[in-house]
């Protein structure tokens, strides 16, 4: 894939405050346990455990802040107007993928075990012709209304499928096995890469296992393990952030 340090398409997707306001009115909620059931029901678009999330002052702000507090989230009462919850992305961005996009063009992208889909919105308000597999319905039904609020125009082919039976139709210029770590996925995710296509590899790492005492041993990734024949590893880098520590691997089809 051809060098383009500065394409128009990175991160267009902005990142703003909660504003609770035009959902109370929506809505109706009122009470705190009302919010509680709200934000039950959007826990995979709040953003990571501790992450502070910011949310627009107004007459319903002190209510929600609470519910978000009693969920054991971290809200931030904020004066910025002239946003709308729909229009704009709540998560941080997975900072590999930011990466990724800061060196080559958009193409193609698959992503194995996409989870609630906020890598392949990202991708795909970003220029790339996204596909994301993952094999419960209700991942792909949170994908559908994330690209609905966040990358409505954009192309993004979704299938329920389990990755043990799942083949792909072709080949892409990207392939994302993130958090879903297992060496029967790296062979699928291995064998869908185009020529100079790259493959990223997210995943808990021993230290991770070491400080926490999980995920098992059968999901924690040894960046030595990757290496194999075909492809160059082009990065490892290790990352605290927040209660994870994980490995990033990123590698290039020959
Ligand atoms: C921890 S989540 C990671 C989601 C996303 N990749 C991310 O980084 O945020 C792992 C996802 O992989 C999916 N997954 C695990 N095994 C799978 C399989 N055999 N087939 C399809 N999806 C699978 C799960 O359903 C889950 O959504």
């Amino acid at each position: 894939m051809p060098l383009t340090p500065n394409h128009p398409w990175r991160d267009r997707l902005p990142k703003a405050p909660l504003d609770l306001e035009s959902t109370a009115q929506k809505t109706g909620v009122q009470s705190v346990f009302d919010w509680i059931e709200l934000f039950n029901g959007f826990q995979a678009e709040l953003p990571e455990p501790y992450a502070e999330i910011d949310v627009l002052d107004g007459p319903h702000a002190d209510v929600a802040c609470e519910a978000l507090r009693s969920l054991k989230r971290n809200p931030r009462l904020v004066r910025f107007a002239g946003v709308d919850m729909a229009g704009n992305r709540l998560w941080n961005v997975n900072p590999v993928l930011k990466e990724i996009a800061r060196h080559v063009y958009p193409g193609t992208a698959l992503d194995l075990g996409c989870g609630a889909g906020r890598d392949a919105v990202w991708l795909a308000a970003n220029g790339w012709e996204v596909t994301a597999v993952d094999r419960l319905e209700s991942n792909i039904e949170t994908l559908r209304k994330l690209r609905q609020a966040y990358a409505e125009n954009d192309p993004i082919h979704w299938v329920q499928a389990n990755l043990h039976e799942y083949p792909p139709e072709h080949d892409f210029n990207l392939v994302l096995l993130h958090f879903c770590w297992d060496p029967q996925y790296f062979e699928l995710a291995k064998s869908c890469v185009k020529p100079q296509g790259l493959l990223s590899v997210l995943a808990h790492s021993s230290t991770h296992v070491r400080c926490f005492a999980g995920p098992r041993s059968a999901k924690i990734l040894v960046p030595e393990s990757l290496k194999t024949e075909g492809f160059e590893v082009l990065c490892t880098e290790e990352h605290w952030a927040r209660d994870r520590h994980f490995v990033s691997v990123v590698l290039q089809r020959h």
